[in-house]
């Protein structure tokens, strides 16, 4: 039985037999790019690359990719969605296209020096063709000529077969992959565009031919890509012939964890192994995030705020098993445990995953007595209402306030005989989530990894005013962070005291006078060693291939980055600081414009 550590590396060593160069995965904090929280895909590190920059590594690469999507967080739970996945991928950047990511997938499926799964479980799914990219018998004729029978391929429209990782950025039809997981063998006829029940995706591979510049523009590519994506645990799931992921030993073992915590045996009832599920995945998650390079802390912003409400949540479904009191770090040791191996930085960070976990839960173990005590001084009110029901204005302002979760004050409610006035409740709900939504639209707002031409200024602009930020302040400053969009710069680092009026004039003139001098940017490839014992800043904790970019402005400044960056600083423009602050303990933050 093939385990999650084994598939990893046969994925590995497969795309290596086929001339790909192995690169590490990357941080789930994407590194300037304002418009996701999270790495939702494995292709998010490499969009510069699909839209046309050089890879150091070449034009045939392979990884595995942790990720997380917290789209749909209120829905995990059920046996197939998870917030935190990994994503093995293969992609070419203008090598090799449909012919043969096709001839290898089913390769690295069927034969039996690599998967051997049964071909006959197998069925795909075809770009079925728009006024964007035409119908793809081309990869249909593929799929027939290594072995695919006509009646397992479905053509589907772009709702289903046009794979974009946001409103902009690379995109183009795809092909997908899918596991027979009903009973028995597949009826004859049976794929995708019959029964979207008992297929399973496992794998898409998606033809990265067009870039959507915005809503009207789609440009074509300089060249054709694919970007491949293969479900780490789904096809963990299908290879050890379970229906769920949560049979596998990616969760056994947390929810084992879980199961002593609250004395509980999985399986024994479906409501608390519903429970179980959505702590195990969260606790996941949680470690994941916390124990990643540039990982954070809980908090009630961006990608804080989403680890605050995946580590509530947790503790809620625990305390629906019946756990009292803090339980968190045990579990959370253990997801650590299953997957160092893979991700030594959940080593590493050990301490600090376990002792935010175990902070954050007292919190709001402390939220909650604060919620129930509350609720405890209403009451009296409450009880004088004839109709025994509880206004949902008052639910909703325990959980705003408080955070105090509904499910607890119908609880808390049923006790006194009353009940809440949940449409009410719901209702204060939907428009409080329609606000925080039109927030994340606003987020999301500039694409994926922004590469226009406006982007690239500011990008070049950060690396000039890194260095003008060291040489005016001293070489302890380090970049802690940095989000450039079309319209500014931001950027994080390490320095303990507000700048004085002087210094950020030095640093502005600094930063201008290089412009002026209209510097050229010039790229080299260099092993990162090289790159290192040249004087190249590189980012500490990051995660670097052998070879590296090294973007080096005149005799100004250089850098290790994946680029892009403008020719010549000379059409930079005019650098202004528009704003320095305080970002967290020590480390400053600026806001710049080019004008
Ligand atoms: N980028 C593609 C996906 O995430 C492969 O499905």
């Amino acid at each position: 039985m093939i385990s999650a550590n084994e598939l990893r590396r046969k994925y590995i060593d497969f795309f290596k037999t086929k001339g790909h160069a192995e690169i590490s995965g990357k941080s789930l904090i994407p590194e300037n790019d304002p418009t996701v929280l999270f790495t939702t895909a494995g292709m998010h590190p490499l969009v510069p690359y699909l839209l046309g920059e050089p890879h150091p590594a070449g034009a045939r690469l392979v990884d595995y990719q942790k990720c997380v999507r917290t789209g749909d967080i209120d829905e995990v739970g059920d046996p197939a969605h998870l917030t935190c996945f990994e994503m093995l991928g293969n992609w070419s950047l203008g090598d090799y296209f449909k012919k043969e990511s096709i001839a290898y997938s089913y390769e690295f499926l069927t034969s039996p020096a690599w998967l051997a799964l049964d071909p006959k479980k197998l069925s795909v799914t075809v770009f079925a063709g728009d006024e964007n990219a035409p119908r793809d018998e081309e990869s249909a004729a593929y799929w027939k000529s290594v072995g695919m029978p006509e009646e397992r391929i479905a053509y589907l429209p772009a709702s289903d077969n046009w794979w974009a990782a946001g409103p902009t950025g690379p995109c183009g039809p795809d092909t997908e992959i899918f596991y027979w997981v009903g009973p028995g063998m597949p009826p004859a006829g049976s794929n995708k565009g019959t029964d979207s029940k008992n297929w399973m995706e496992i794998w898409n591979n998606v033809f990265m031919q067009f870039n959507r510049v915005d809503e009207r523009t789609l440009a074509k590519l300089p060249k054709q890509n694919v970007d491949t994506g293969m479900g780490l645990e789904r096809t963990v799931t299908v290879l050890q012939g379970k229906t769920s992921v949560y049979q596998t030993e990616i969760f056994g073992p947390v929810i084992a964890a879980i199961g002593e915590a609250a004395g509980y045996v999985y399986g024994s009832d479906s409501e608390k192994d519903r429970s179980v599920r959505i702590v195990a995945d969260h606790i996941r998650s949680a470690t994941f995030i916390i124990g990643d390079p540039k990982g954070v802390l809980p908090s009630n912003v961006g990608a804080g705020y989403v680890l605050r409400r995946l580590i509530r949540r947790a503790v809620r479904h625990g305390r629906k098993l019946g756990i009292e009191g803090t339980f968190l770090p045990k579990p959370a040791a253990v997801v650590i445990e299953s997957f160092m191996a893979a991700y030594p930085e959940l080593e590493e960070n050990r301490q600090k995953i376990l002792e935010a976990l175990a902070a954050e839960e007292a919190k709001f173990l402390e939220t909650l007595e604060k919620g129930e005590r509350e609720y405890e001084k209403m009451l009296p009110n409450l009880l004088k209402n004839p109709q025994k029901v509880m206004s949902g204005r008052l639910a909703f302002k325990l959980y705003d306030t408080y955070g105090f979760p509904i499910e607890l004050t119908e609880e808390l409610a049923a006790e006194s005989g009353m009940k809440v006035n949940r449409a009410e409740y719901d209702e204060a709900f939907k428009k409080h989530q329609e606000l925080s939504r039109a927030g994340a639209e606003q987020l999301f707002k500039g694409g994926l990894a922004d590469t226009g031409e406006a982007a690239t200024r500011y990008h070049t602009a950060t690396h000039l005013l890194q260095e003008a930020l060291t040489r005016i302040l001293g070489p302890h400053v380090a970049q802690k962070g940095s989000n450039i969009t079309a319209e500014r710069l931001r950027f994080d680092f390490v320095h303990g005291a507000p700048m004085s009026k002087e210094e950020l004039e030095k640093v502005e003139a600094l930063v201008n006078e290089q412009i002026g001098r209209d510097l050229p940017v010039v790229m080299t490839m260099m092993r990162l060693e090289d790159a290192k014992a040249s004087g190249a800043r590189a980012l500490f904790g990051e995660k670097y291939e052998e070879t590296v970019k090294v973007y080096a402005i005149g005799d100004f400044s250089k850098e290790v980055c994946g680029g892009p960056h403008v020719e010549r600083t000379g059409i930079l423009g005019k650098f202004r600081i528009q704003k320095e602050q305080s970002s967290s303990a020590g480390v400053r933050r600026i806001y710049a414009v080019l004008e």
